[in-house]
Formats: C-alpha cells, structure tokens, sequence
C-alpha cells in the first residue's frame, strides 16, 4: 500500500520554503501520492526528468470533459474553453491563432514601451521621500499587468476591478469567492469584446474578435465546441474568446511578477552574484534564466488529468487522477542541475522547465523574458544602494500549488 504523503502537514514552512521538503522527496523518488494543503489528492511528480516527460506526455489529458473527472458542466465553469485546459486538435487549432503575436521578433517590437512603463514606474517609486517601498507593488506587479492591458486593449480604468478578479482565481480565498471573481470577470470580458466588436481597435483582442466574425454573431455561445462541429479553424466561438482573452490576461501578469518579485530577492539575498551583474551587463541574460531556474514564480503545471492507467517514471497512477508537475521541484534536480540549491548567475541553467515543455510551453515566454530583463536593468541602474529592508519583517507568501512569490517585497534604497 503506497504511502499518502500530507503537504498540508508541512504548514506554512513548506510555503515559505518548499524545496527542502521537495529535496527529501526526490530523494525517495520521482513521483508521490500527496494529500494537497487543500486536501485533494493527486501525484505529484517531483524529479526533472520524470517531469519534463509528464509535461510533453498525450496520456495525460487537459481536457477534464473528456475524462469525467470532475462532477461539472461546462456552463458552470465558463472560462474553461482556454489554451491549458484543452487538448489537440481543439488546442492545436487555438493556439495557431495567437501565436504569431508572441514570437521573440514580434515581443521584442515592444521593448521600447516596456522600458518606457518602467522608467515611469520606478520614477514614481524613487520619488518615496524615506527611500522605501514595496517592490511588488511599486514595480513587479504594474508593468506586466500594464503591459499585458494595452496589448490586449483593456482600458485603464478597469485595471483594478479585473487585477482583484485575477487574484481571487489564481489565489482562491474561498468557493464562492471565486465564483464571484469568475462571474464577475466573464460579465466585463462580454462587454469588453462586445465593445471591440463596435469599436474595433488596434490591439490583440480586437483581432481576435474580428477573426471571429467581427459582425456580431461571435461564433454563437460555444455548444457547438468539443463535438467535432465547432467553429471553423480561423474563427473562436464566443467561449473560445472569451477563455482566450481571460488566459491571456491572467497569466500574462500573475507569473511575470513572481519573476521580479523572487529574482530580485534571490539576488539581493546573495551580494556576490549582484556584484557580479553590477559589474558586468552581459550576464543579466543568464541571470534571469537561472532567476526561472532557482526560484520560478510557477510552483506546479496546471492541472493534468489520468484517462487510463500511465506510467510515469515506473510509477502507475490509476485511472482518472489528477497529476501535477511541480516545475520549481524538477529544476532544482541535482540529477540535472549541479548544486541547485546555489545561486549562480553564471551557470548554464538553460533546460529549466519554468516556462513548462511540450505543446503547452508558455506562450508569453518571450515577453516575460523582455519584461524581466528590462526590469532587473533598470532597477539596478537606478537603484545603486537597493536592499532588503531590514525593518519590514517576514515575508508573507502566496498560497496554494500553483504560484511561487512574496506578497510583498520591502526594498530600500537610500
Ligand atoms: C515568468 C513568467 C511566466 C512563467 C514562469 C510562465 C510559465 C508557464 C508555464 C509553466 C506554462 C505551462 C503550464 C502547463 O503546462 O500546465 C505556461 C503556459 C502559458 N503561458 Fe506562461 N508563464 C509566464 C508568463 C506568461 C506571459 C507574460 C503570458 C502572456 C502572454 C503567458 C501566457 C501563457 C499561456 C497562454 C500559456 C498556455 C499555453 C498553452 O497551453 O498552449 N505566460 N506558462
């Protein structure tokens, strides 16, 4: 009988700092039945290779509809016609549509506004009198959310409502809270596209919604998805768009905050390899892939789903069990990595898989990577003394499975 192993007995140590939790589970193996914080079971794949391999693997599913896994319909989950919880040829289809705006060439057409955004946030955030603030919110939240906004064309004003709507579903505090946030995203992204539908604009989704028809029919309310009949392959039903629009946004911001936000700890943390990027530019690249490697902002994969017993690195979970890939885990593998519980900004940590592996890998891959780099610049440049602040306590951290950072990070620079 395999053993069941309890994360949720670990407590908020193992949020804090989980990798020495997860050391001493690679060291038993590279795949564990856990009990979740929350209290759902599943297997959890911690080892590098094991993971890189369940990531590209087609056995295991995305789609829960096929699976019957979970007691729900469609209706009821609204946001859920998106890139992460499709599999192909329905995947295939979308993710042709959306991917030529996020090649490397294409993101890096961008760079000039992303320095910009940045320059103006931290002339705001150098302007605190006390030569304090929170990097978080002064820094590593705003420019990818902003960024992310005028891509898409999300109008300022709405920015605050939608940021609290995107916390709620990627942090949940409670089930009917998040049915709110759900609700109350779906509700604004309709108007939002029913806008762009009248009002075309220059931006992504205004594209989006005029490859799906752009004369008001929208593609219909999406019944049609997963049967074989759905819409044509260059147009997105009105669920499509609508998980489309709701992906992209979420985790076009939530992600490349924990990026800053633990990048920038990580350096601070350890004043050798800050002086080294100080002294010398040219590492900032490799810098911030071993930022992705040491300390990602994505702790596991989304959600994948067992339809049939699958072996995973000699490990056969049953039939219709959730599988998650926890990707901090496997890139600190020292089958794989060397050392990795040391930062070291001049190692080769190419091969990480914090942006996943496989049909899934990130989408927004190379604009986290601008947004990161130009980021971490910029705050050095500006910012000759920053350090921790000393007086600001413990760190508190974003719960649950899937994301990785402090909610706040008091810097100072004075
Ligand atoms: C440092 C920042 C980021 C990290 C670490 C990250 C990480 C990831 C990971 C691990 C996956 C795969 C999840 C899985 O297989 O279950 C993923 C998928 C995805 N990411 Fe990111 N991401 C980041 C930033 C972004 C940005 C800025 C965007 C916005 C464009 C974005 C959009 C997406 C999309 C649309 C997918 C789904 C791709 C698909 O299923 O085909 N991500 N990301």
């Amino acid at each position: 009988m395999a053993v069941i192993v309890d994360l949720g007995a670990y407590g908020e140590d193992f949020t804090a700092d989980p990798y020495p939790y997860y050391a001493k589970l690679r060291d038993r193996g590279p795949v564990h039945q856990v009990r979740l914080p929350d209290g759902k079971e599943a297997w959890l794949v911690v080892g590098h290779d094991a993971a890189r391999a369940a990531l590209a693997d087609p056995r295991l599913a995305k789609d829960w509809r096929a699976t019957g896994i979970w007691d729900v319909r469609e209706e009821q989950t609204p946001l859920s016609s998106n890139l992460l919880e499709l599999d192909p040829p329905h995947h295939t289809r979308l993710r042709k549509l959306v991917a030529r705006e996020f090649t490397t060439r294409r993101v890096e057409a961008l760079r000039p506004r992303v320095q910009q955004i940045t320059d103006g946030l931290l002339d705001a955030m150098l302007a605190a009198p006390d030569g304090r603030a929170d990097l978080v919110e002064a820094l590593a939240f705003p420019l990818p959310l902003i960024v992310i906004c005028e891509l898409l064309g999300v109008p300022d004003m709405d920015r605050a409502e939608f940021r609290g709507w995107s916390n709620e579903i990627v942090t949940p505090t409670g089930e009917e809270a998040v049915q709110a946030a759900v609700l109350g995203m779906v509700g604004y992204l309709d108007g939002l596209i029913e806008r762009k539908r009248r009002e075309p604009g220059d931006d992504l989704l205004s594209a989006l919604v005029h490859t799906a028809g752009g004369s008001g029919d929208g593609g219909g309310d999406g019944s049609s998805d997963g049967d074989g009949s759905g819409p044509a392959p260059d147009r997105l039903s009105r669920q499509e768009l609508i998980g489309m629009a709701s992906l992209l946004l979420v985790a076009g911001h939530e992600t490349t905050v924990g990026l800053i936000a633990n990048g920038v700890r990580a350096l601070l943390d350890h004043p050798d390899q800050l002086a080294a990027l100080r002294a010398d530019v040219g590492l900032l690249e490799g810098a911030v892939e071993e930022m992705l490697r040491y300390d990602g902002p994505i702790e596991s994969a989304t959600w994948r789903f067992t339809d049939g017993p699958v072996d995973i690195a000699g490990t056969v979970v049953p039939d219709r069990q959730f599988v998650l890939i926890s990707v901090v885990s496997a890139d600190r593998d020292p089958g794989r990595f060397p050392g990795p519980d040391r930062f070291d900004i001049t190692r080769d940590a190419r091969g990480h898989i914090a942006f996943g592996h496989g049909i899934h890998y990130c989408l927004g891959a190379p604009l986290a990577r601008l947004e990161g780099r130009v980021a971490v610049r910029a705050l050095l440049e500006r910012c000759p003394r920053l350090a921790l602040d000393p007086d600001a306590g413990a760190l508190s951290w974003r719960t649950g499975m899937l994301l990785r950072g402090p909610r706040r990070l008091p810097v100072r620079w004075a």
